[in-house]
């Protein structure tokens, strides 16, 4: 099976591959794995204290789609609050990346890493409450 060009680019360029360290404050980590294939991918984000993510990094082990899948979703996610890299859809980036429908679930497996990597983000950042913010 052919791979698109956008998966090519990604593949053989990969975006913000490598890690933070995940004992850091402002780092998420999602961590995935895809039981239909055995693949895994880990996405981390960098949160500033505006909650905006400000870095991505990613390692992939898996095939070519779930690796530009996890390039494109680090590229995508700059800049953006936590709710807005929430919606993110898999759709988006299985025509970003022209996917064929049994590589869908490589683009499922980024979306799944998002959130994995805000629910961590936000477990260890719980809402101040208003008591914290009016004990200054
Ligand atoms: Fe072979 Fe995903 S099924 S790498
Ligand atoms: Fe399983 Fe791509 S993630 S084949």
């Amino acid at each position: 099976m052919a791979y698109s060009e956008q998966v090519v680019d990604h593949y053989e360029n990969p975006r913000n591959v490598g890690a933070f360290d995940a004992n850091d404050d402002s780092v998420g980590t999602g961590m995935v794995g895809a039981p239909a294939c055995g693949d895994v991918m880990r996405l981390q984000i960098r949160v500033n204290a505006q909650g905006v993510i400000e870095d991505a990094r990613f390692k992939t082990y898996g095939c070519g789609s779930a690796i530009a899948s996890s390039s494109l979703v680090t590229e995508w996610v700059r800049g953006r609050t936590l709710d807005e890299a929430l919606a993110i859809k898999n759709s988006q980036i299985a025509e970003e990346l022209a996917l064929p429908p049994v590589k869908i679930h490589c683009s499922i497996l980024a979306e799944d890493a998002i959130k994995a990597a805000v629910a961590d983000f936000r477990a260890r950042h719980p809402a101040p409450t208003e008591a914290t913010l009016t004990s200054e």
